[in-house]
C-alpha cells in the first residue's frame, strides 16, 4: 500500500511553480500523494466487497474536493495498463463530515472500467474525480422538505441503487422528513446491493420501507414480490401514485418499462438512466465524410456524419476529456469555433458559431472547428 505522504501546500505550489504543475503532481502521485494545485484526486483508502460482481470504493479526495449533494454523480478517472479511462458513478453514501466518499460499482460482463474496478483496484491507488453533476437531489426536487412531508417512491435497479443509497441516508440523516418506500428489482438475493443495510435502516424505522423484487429466489414470507416491472407490483407496493413523488434510476430498458407502467400517474417523476440512449442522425441522410480542424493541437481529421464527434476523434487516437458519454456531465464540452452540427438525441441542427458542443452526442453536418 502506497503511503499519503504530504508535502505544505505551499511547498506544492512553490514546487508548480517552478517545475511546471503536470512534473509536480505526477511525482507527488507516484509518491502516494494525493496532493495537487489543479487536480481533484482521491485516495482509495477502503473497498468492500457487496456482491460477487459489485464493490464499494470508499476515497479520500484531496482539498480541491468541493463536495456533493446526495443523488449526484462524479466522473472517476483510473488508469488501466497505463491509460487513463473515465467513467461516471454515481455516490453511493451522504454527504459526511470525514472527508470520505463512497461510489458503488458493479461490473457490466465486457466492461473495461467496471471489471478492472471490481477485480484488480487495491487500497491505496490514487484516482482521479472530475466534476459533480446531477439534478436527482433533495434540494432541486423537493424544496419544501421541511415544510412538508412527501411520500417518496424509490425505484432501483441494477446498480440503479447507488443514487438511492445516497438519497436514503441523506434523509436517515435529516430523522426522515418524508415517508419513503423503496422499490429494488434484482436477479436473486445474492444480486441485491445494500441488502442487510436497507433492512437494518428499514427495521429501524416506520418511516422508511424496503421491498425487494427478485427474478429467482424471492421469499413471499418476508415480503419479496417476484418478476419484473408490474402495474400489479406497484398496485400493491405503492397505491395510488397520485401522492408520491417518484425517483427511479437504471438500466435504460427498465426505466422504459418503469415509464410505461407509471405513466403520468405520480405527482412528479424523477428519473436517472445510467446506459445512454441511442443515438443516430436523420436516418433517411446519405452518409458523408467532412474535415474537422482542432485549433489547438493543429490537427485536420476526417470524420463522418453519422458518429457522435467524441467517438469519431477517439478512433483517431484523439482523446478530449469526457465522462458521461450521454451529454449530462458537460466534461466533453468544448468551444465549436465555426460549422454545423446536429445533436444526435433531440435532432437539434446547429449552425451558430463559438458555442459550446458537446462531443459525446454530437456530429457534424459540415466543415466544423474546434478549439481543441
Ligand atoms: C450518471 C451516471 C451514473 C452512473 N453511476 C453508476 C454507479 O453508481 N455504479 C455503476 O456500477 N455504474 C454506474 N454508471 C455506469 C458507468 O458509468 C459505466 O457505464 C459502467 O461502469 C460500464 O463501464 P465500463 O467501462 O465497465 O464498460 P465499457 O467498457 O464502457 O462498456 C462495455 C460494454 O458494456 C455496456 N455498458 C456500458 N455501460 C453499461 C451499463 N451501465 N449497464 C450495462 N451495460 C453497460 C456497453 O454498451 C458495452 O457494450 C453510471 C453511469 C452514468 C451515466
Ligand atoms: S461526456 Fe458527459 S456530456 Fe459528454
Amino acid at each position: 500500500m502506497r503511503t499519503n505522504s504530504q508535502l505544505s501546500n505551499k511547498l506544492v505550489r512553490g514546487l508548480s511553480k517552478i517545475l511546471g504543475q503536470e512534473f509536480v503532481t505526477f511525482w507527488l502521485e507516484q509518491a502516494g500523494s494525493t496532493q495537487s494545485t489543479d487536480r481533484c484526486l482521491a485516495e482509495v483508502v477502503s473497498i468492500d466487497r457487496e456482491t460477487q460482481d459489485a464493490v464499494s470504493l470508499w476515497l479520500r479526495p484531496n482539498a480541491l474536493f468541493t463536495g456533493f449533494e446526495a443523488g449526484q454523480h462524479v466522473n472517476l478517472s483510473v488508469s488501466i495498463e497505463g491509460v487513463v479511462h473515465t467513467r461516471s458513478y454515481s455516490f453511493s453514501s451522504a454527504p459526511t463530515t470525514d472527508g470520505l466518499v463512497r461510489l458503488t460499482i458493479k461490473q457490466t460482463p465486457t466492461g473495461l472500467v467496471s471489471r478492472h474496478v471490481v477485480n484488480n483496484l487495491e487500497v491505496g491507488t490514487i484516482v482521479e474525480l472530475g466534476d459533480v453533476f446531477g439534478d436527482m437531489t433533495l434540494s432541486n426536487t423537493q424544496p419544501k422538505l421541511t415544510e412538508q412531508r412527501p411520500t417518496m417512491l424509490l425505484l432501483a435497479a441494477g446498480s440503479g441503487i447507488t443514487p438511492m443509497i445516497s438519497l436514503i441516508e441523506s434523509l436517515e440523516a435529516k430523522n426522515w422528513p418524508a415517508d419513503v418506500t423503496l422499490m429494488s428489482w434484482a436477479r436473486n438475493p445474492a444480486d441485491v446491493l445494500f441488502d442487510q443495510l436497507l433492512k437494518s435502516k428499514a427495521a429501524a424505522s416506520e418511516h422508511f420501507k424496503y421491498v425487494r423484487l427478485l427474478e429467482d429466489g424471492a421469499n413471499e414470507a418476508e415480503g419479496d414480490l417476484t418478476g419484473r416491472p408490474s402495474a400489479a407490483q406497484f398496485k400493491k407496493v405503492a397505491g395510488n401514485l397520485a401522492q408520491s413523488d417518484v425517483y427511479a434510476c437504471g438500466p435504460d430498458g427498465f426505466m422504459t418499462a418503469l415509464r410505461s407502467i407509471v405513466g403520468d400517474k405520480p405527482k412528479s417523476f424523477h428519473a436517472e438512466s445510467f446506459t445512454p440512449m441511442a443515438l443516430s442522425v436523420d436516418e433517411n441522410a446519405e452518409v458523408k465524410t467532412f474535415t474537422v480542424t482542432l485549433t489547438k493541437s493543429n490537427r485536420i481529421v476526417e470524420v463522418s456524419n453519422n458518429k457522435p464527434l467524441l467517438k469519431a476523434l477517439q478512433e483517431q487516437g484523439i482523446n478530449p476529456p469526457h465522462g458521461c458519454g450521454m451529454g449530462i456531465c458537460n466534461t466533453c464540452s468544448c468551444e465549436k469555433l465555426t460549422g454545423t452540427t446536429q445533436n444526435m438525441q433531440n435532432k437539434s441542427v446547429c449552425g451558430s458559431n463559438n458555442t459550446a458542443l458537446r462531443l459525446c452526442i454530437s456530429a457534424a453536418q459540415g466543415p466544423v472547428s474546434l478549439d481543441l
